[in-house]
């Protein structure tokens, strides 16, 4: 039976560019978006840019246009990234529609006659000179566990402490720098602490949609039975704000991740009322696509969203997030849809986040790599598809993108085991057989002189006493067992384990073309030998396109371009059994994908390594609006040179630095060897001219400031690659440079 299935991944914000982080769930998605059209299920995989909020606000005015522009702008970038990395969605769209409006109203309206709705006056801090109410995110201040200075409203980067923005000490206003006021305003609520939501969150969430680990967490949130843990969510934000205006509250916004998730039946009527338009266009020209994935026909988008209605059509809807908006999506969503008689999610499947070289992505490592960034330098996107699926196997873990065992999987799987197995026999069905394919059955080949080739090393793989065909016979089976159980692993997300089927099974492929010894059958100048030499070249390509089908999910683009080389239509999961047709004609080989090459790799680190990038655009922009709120308009204390721009300023790179190591430099009279982690891959060295005021051994694990981007200078003892900052004046003594606790490595001091 055909499923019909309805897929989202996460919506990203519509304020900043995709990244390696970000594509894992892309993927992911897409790859298992792939897998259910190749099987013939019905299946819809939409998307949209998350569009609302005060930061997208805030950023179209420091650019100075609208936030309409803004978002139009990003969400052609978006599209292109996801194009890029073959990311396939049926439709991409926006939370800023008619659509999404249409159904964040119908549903707050639901909820409001369900008496779910409460209106409250809270007191929240205020920017005066801004005028606007300030998200927690948009008030700075001091900790009020640690003091460590300029922390957000909701949390503390020294201390990972949370709290309410009305503890800072000294708070201060992030958009101004204005001292913010308490003031009182009115807000809508969501009463998620009504008994009747309580009771249905704790049924749904142990109802199977979770995974287990999400499932735990989610009876944490909610507690035991009778207890009410779960507060009234805030709903509503004040203007001026960049949103959908609450009906009946003028002045009044939806909170950007009230209508976030609805953008996701926002994107689907979309889709919905495209297949309308197409359908009336069909009819004058069908399309070539038909069939393919549900890719034709008209929608019904009351059958996956109406409470009644799916249940009857037992249509499935799964969405893709991250772990860390479980909350979000296991919790305000679900209560949201029940009360407004809609259906809930089928599934919830959360990931984890991506680390690069077991570390968080940094910007100063070069490890905070964007989608464009990665097509610029390696191009080829299907590389990553095919590591992050590797990687991949349908938990809540972290993975973790490790350059170096990118590069030697890629080449080694896909390119030593996969490729290979084409490669060493496609020119012999072009040259010899004029690109035809056998007709020869195994029966009719005869394997005398082929058994003479076959190496007494390579009989140990199977004993001595196997032939050519008993090998044949006992690696075919083990071939198929394997390809059968990847279309489990793909159903349950578990892709790492699928890939390493695949990958058994081509390990058993390229055993079958090495005791075949194509190239030694060419050499022999008989009918067997030809008819031998032809078979095998056969089933090889035969081999090569089942693996083909089975990665298909995964590399779209490469399957495409092996279809078009075996002249055979787009596989499907079916195809699975067929095999080549006797004297099917293919096309002549061409090389279907190159090595990865590690400069690659290497020159998009350097590219993205923040303190040796050039200055940018956007930067400068900025800067050159704080300069004109920090120019001083007094004169300079006398002694101090000319006034330079805080451009001149920023030029300078200058970072907090760990001494891992400070040593004497046999020779120097002034110098130490410092070693210097300032977040970076390897640690700098600096001879710095400090000997006559430190003993080496009491500098090991100080921090300082280090000017990260000083040409690297040749001394006579070696590189010294920047300079460590040291005060010093008339009177004696010489002070290194030291940051307030708190500050780590690498930080930019500005
Ligand atoms: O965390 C985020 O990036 C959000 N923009 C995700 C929204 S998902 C859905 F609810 F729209
Ligand atoms: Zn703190």
């Amino acid at each position: 039976m055909k499923r019909k299935i309805l897929v989202t991944s996460a919506l990203p914000y519509a304020n900043g560019s995709i990244h390696l982080g970000h594509l894992v769930e892309y993927i992911q998605t897409d790859i298992w978006v792939r897998f259910q059209k190749m099987r013939g299920n019905e299946c819809h995989y939409v998307c949209a840019d998350d569009t609302h909020g005060t930061p997208i606000m805030l950023r179209a005015e420091k650019e100075g246009i609208t936030p309409e522009q803004l978002i139009a702008r990003v969400a052609e970038e978006h599209k292109a990234d996801f194009a890029a990395f073959h990311v396939r969605f049926d439709n991409y769209g926006s939370t800023h529609s008619a659509e999404t409006r249409g159904f964040s109203e119908a549903i707050y309206k639901k909820l409001r006659d369900a008496g779910l709705i409460e209106k409250r006056s809270i007191e929240q801090y205020y920017d005066p000179v801004k005028q606007m109410f300030l998200p927690d995110r948009f008030i700075k201040g001091e900790c009020p566990k640690c003091g460590a200075k300029d922390q957000y409203g909701d949390n503390c980067e020294a201390c990972g402490a949370a709290y309410a923005p009305t503890e800072l000490v000294n708070p201060y206003s992030a958009v101004s720098g204005a001292k913010p006021e308490l003031r009182n305003s009115d807000h809508y609520f969501f009463k998620l602490s009504d008994p009747h939501c309580q009771q249905f969150l704790r049924a749904w969430t142990r109802g199977g949609a979770l995974q287990p680990e999400a499932a735990n967490k989610m009876q944490e949130w909610l507690g035991g039975e009778g207890e009410n843990k779960l507060s009234d969510w805030d709903i509503s934000r004040d203007a001026p704000y960049f949103g959908f205006e609450i009906p009946g509250a003028p002045g009044k916004y939806f909170y950007v991740w009230l209508d976030a998730p609805i953008g996701y039946m926002g994107s689907f009527r979309q889709l919905c009322s495209q297949r309308a338009e197409d359908s009336v266009q069909r009819m004058a020209t069908p399309s070539p696509l038909a069939g393919e994935g549900g890719g034709e026909g008209a929608l019904d988008f009351g059958a996956f969203w109406d409470k009644e209605k799916a249940a009857q059509e037992k249509t499935e809807l799964y969405h893709f997030i991250g772990k860390d908006i479980l909350y979000f999506h296991a919790l305000f969503w679900p209560a949201m849809l029940e009360h407004a008689g809609f259906r809930t999610p089928t599934k919830l499947f959360a990931h984890g986040f991506l680390t690069v070289n077991g570390e968080k992505m940094s910007k100063s490592r070069g490890t905070f790599i964007t989608a464009r960034s990665y097509i610029e330098h390696v191009k080829n996107t299907e590389y990553l598809r095919y590591y992050y699926a590797a990687k991949l196997n349908g938990t809540m873990e972290d993975i973790d993108l490790s350059l170096d065992d990118f590069v030697a999987k890629v080449n080694s799987d896909l390119i030593g085991k996969y490729i290979n197995i084409a490669s060493r026999c496609a020119g012999f069905i072009t040259k010899q057989f004029d690109g035809l394919l056998s007709s020869v059955k195994i029966e009719q080949v005869k394997f005398d002189n082929h058994e003479k080739l076959i190496s007494k090393n390579n009989k140990r793989h199977y004993g001595p006493d196997y032939s050519s065909r008993e090998i044949l016979e006992k690696t075919l089976p083990l071939f198929r067992g394997w390809l059968n159980d990847i279309e489990v692993n793909y159903e349950a997300r578990d892709f790492g384990k699928a890939i390493r089927q695949i990958m058994l099974a081509a390990d058993v492929a390229n055993v079958f073309v090495n005791e075949s010894k194509p190239w030694e059958l060419a050499k022999l100048d008989t009918q067997e030998s030809r008819d031998a030499l032809h078979w095998v070249c056969t089933t090889s390509i035969e081999l090569f396109r089942q693996l083909t089908l089975c990665l298909k999910p995964i590399l779209p683009n490469l399957a495409t371009e092996v279809e078009a080389y075996l002249n055979i239509p787009s596989l499907k999961w079916a195809d699975i059994e067929a095999m080549l047709m006797s004297g099917h004609k293919i096309n002549n080989y061409k090389h279907l994908m190159t090595r990865l090459d590690p400069k690659l790799i290497e020159a998009m680190v350097a590219a993205n390594q923040e303190s040796l990038k050039p200055m940018t655009e956007p930067h400068s922009q900025q800067r050159h609006a704080e300069a004109q709120q920090h120019t001083p308009s007094s004169p300079l204390p006398a002694g101090v040179g000319d006034f330079i721009s805080i451009d001149d300023f920023m030029k300078v790179d200058l970072r907090v630095a760990k001494i891992v190591n400070a040593e004497h430099v046999e020779g120097a009279e002034k110098l130490l060897k410092l070693t210097l982690d300032i977040g970076e891959a390897k640690p700098r060295t600096v001879f710095a001219g400090i000997k006559s005021a430190y003993d080496p051994e009491k500098l090991k694990g100080r921090m300082t400031v280090m000017v990260a981007n000083l040409a690297p200078r040749k001394m006579k003892f070696g590189l010294s690659e920047g300079m460590v900052l040291a005060a010093s004046g008339e009177s004696p003594g010489l002070f290194i440079l030291g940051p307030d606790d708190g500050a780590q490595p690498g930080m930019r001091v500005k």
